[in-house]
């Protein structure tokens, strides 16, 4: 990945976009402060100075319907770099980098570290672009961001951004480069399976013990009426 720096900007995503447009592929957009950092669902992100706000840029050959993969494959790549610097990070479907809090009673039992927000732009048989937006609370006071959130810092001290970056963006080359066994190295840090979740959905919601994910990414979740299939929503871990 050839890299494009910034000290401040809007949004790495928006930026990436801008390049993937005019046909860039292979890059990867870094800032140290985003002024407009976007989330998933229209959120705001909090991006002081000091996290991890990168933005690829890729070309993949393959349909749409493969591109829910390749934010599986950043989540992964997310969780092996922040495990390496030693945090004890977790994926939660989809696609939420999070660290579990053991003794606690709070209603939520972990804290987010990261998130992924992959826009794309395709045809119905391929995909043109994808700009995979990856947001790591690295090297950011707990007290900058939400009260949800948690940071590298918070958990075992600062981090070289270069060194974390670097792993993140080999173990994302890696994973792109094996697509079939994505879905696999997913479950294997995955705080999700097994555990008691609620996913609101456009149409509702859905409450069970979530039992795996299947080829495409989607969550089953066992529920009082038999087994249930959920593509997308807004997944909590309930106790
Ligand atoms: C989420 O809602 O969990 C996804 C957050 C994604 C944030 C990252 S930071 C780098 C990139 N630029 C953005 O504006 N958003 C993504």
């Amino acid at each position: 990945f050839a890299v494009e720096y910034h000290d401040s900007i809007g949004s790495t995503n928006d930026r990436a976009r801008e390049l993937a447009t005019d046909g860039a592929s292979d890059v990867v957009v870094l800032a140290d402060e985003q002024t407009g950092g976007r989330g998933r669902l229209e959120r705001a992100w909090s991006a002081p100075s000091g996290g991890v706000w990168a933005s690829l840029v890729c070309r993949p050959n393959v349909p749409p319907t493969r591109a829910p993969l390749y934010t599986l494959a950043a989540a992964v790549a997310t969780t092996r770099a922040a495990r390496e610097a030693g945090v004890d990070a977790r994926i939660k479907w989809p696609n939420d980098v999070v660290v579990p809090l053991e003794d606690d009673e709070s209603a939520r039992p972990y804290r987010k570290l990261a998130g992924i927000l992959t826009e794309m732009e395709g045809e119905t048989d391929r995909v043109t672009w994808l700009v995979v937006g990856i947001g790591v609370n690295a090297n950011v006071d707990a007290a900058a961001l939400p009260p949800e959130a948690t940071s590298v810092r918070e958990e075992v001290g600062d981090v070289d951004r270069r060194v974390f970056v670097q792993r993140l963006l080999e173990e994302f080359d890696a994973q792109r480069n094996a697509l079939e066994s994505v879905v696999d190295s997913w479950r294997e840090h995955a705080l999700t399976i097994g555990a008691h979740v609620r996913v609101d959905r456009a149409d509702g919601e859905v409450v069970g013990t979530a039992v795996d994910i299947d080829d495409a990414g989607a969550l089953i979740v066992e529920t009082d009426d038999g087994e249930q299939t959920v593509s997308a929503g807004d997944c909590e871990h309930v106790r």
